[in-house]
């Protein structure tokens, strides 16, 4: 039996995180700079049916077996066992590893799952259809977010640019002219759960004002996505701007989050907002080829610990 290696982009929010929950409409695209990837080999000399696991970038060594089930490795591993009807896995060793940090917006949990679901379908000689991946992968968000939309694990396993809403069919768009994002990293771990659990609980004591903020925000992403399919990328930058600010209200924006806003829009950006969870991990800001290393040197000045650059285009 060979080794099956399967990788997978991380991802950032455009337009409309927090309200896709609700059933608004959000943009993601994947970011390919960042990756988790996932082998699974196998083990003849292992005993039976043991599955090792070995993260060693977040410092796990361990097996399936002495995994609870809630772990989402171990979700993801039995969902494939379940969804292939297999009840013991031939002995191997599942390795991860991921450029994508944690608990920052970019869909490192979706990464991993998906990675995982894929290359142990495989390993088991049973490759999954995507949207068999893509569902059984927001399973494991379930653990990872409460409650969530469903776009992380749906970008990350489709690998483009989608117009996402909740429950519905996937939805991708064309890009008519690229454009480019950089990707600040505050730093701070803010997990998504944790952010979604408080806008959640901020809709149910004040559901008039929040339902209010959803749907500007879908309204936002409706617009976003005219202006990539008319080809005015540039139109993007004041609807990033409102969609920041609508973040701001929800209450998911950190001073940390805003002060790398302010200071991309100060050095040039033609639009910046924080994007995924909030609270903390990444923002993004729109920049043209004159602007994007001016605006790239302030953000680290301004404590961005890492930024990435990306160009938004269709799949080739
Ligand atoms: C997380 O990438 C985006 C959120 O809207 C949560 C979700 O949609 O599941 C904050």
């Amino acid at each position: 039996m060979p080794a099956f290696t399967s990788t997978s982009p991380g991802k950032i929010i455009l337009f409309g995180e927090h309200a896709v929950v609700y059933g608004q409409p959000a943009i993601a695209v994947p970011v390919t700079q960042v990756r988790a990837r996932v082998t699974v080999l196998p083990q003849p000399r292992a005993p039976r049916g043991q599955v090792s696991i070995h993260a060693p970038d977040v410092g796990l060594q361990t097996t399936l077996d002495a995994l609870p089930a809630d772990h989402p490795l171990a979700a993801a591993i039995r969902g494939v066992m379940t969804e292939l009807s297999v009840e013991h896995i031939p002995a191997c060793m599942v390795r991860i590893s991921s450029s994508i940090p944690v608990a920052s917006g970019l869909g490192s949990g979706a990464a991993v799952s998906v990675a995982l679901i894929r290359a142990l379908a495989a390993y088991l000689g049973r490759p999954l259809a995507d949207e068999r991946v893509s569902a059984l992968a927001f399973e494991v968000e379930k653990i990872h977010h409460g409650t969530p939309s469903g776009i992380d694990n749906t970008v990350v396993t489709y690998r483009q640019p989608v117009f996402f809403i909740k429950g519905r069919p996937l939805e991708t768009f064309s890009i008519r002219q690229p454009f480019t994002l950089l990707i600040a990293d505050t730093g701070v771990a803010s997990p998504t759960k944790e952010t979604v659990a408080d806008v959640r609980a901020a809709w149910q004591a004040e559901p008039a004002r929040y339902e209010r903020l959803f749907a500007a925000a879908g309204s936002i992403a409706r617009a976003a996505r005219q202006a990539i399919e008319a080809g005015q990328p540039q139109r993007l930058g004041p609807l990033m701007n409102e969609n920041h600010a609508l973040l701001q209200e929800m209450g998911v924006s950190s001073h940390h989050l805003d002060a790398l806003v302010r200071a991309a829009r100060e050095a040039g950006a033609l639009g910046a907002k924080l994007s995924g969870g909030g609270r903390g991990g990444n923002m993004i800001a729109l920049v043209q080829a004159e602007t994007k290393d001016r605006v790239a040197r302030v953000l680290s000045e301004a404590g961005a610990v890492r930024v990435i650059e990306t160009e938004v285009r269709n799949q080739e």
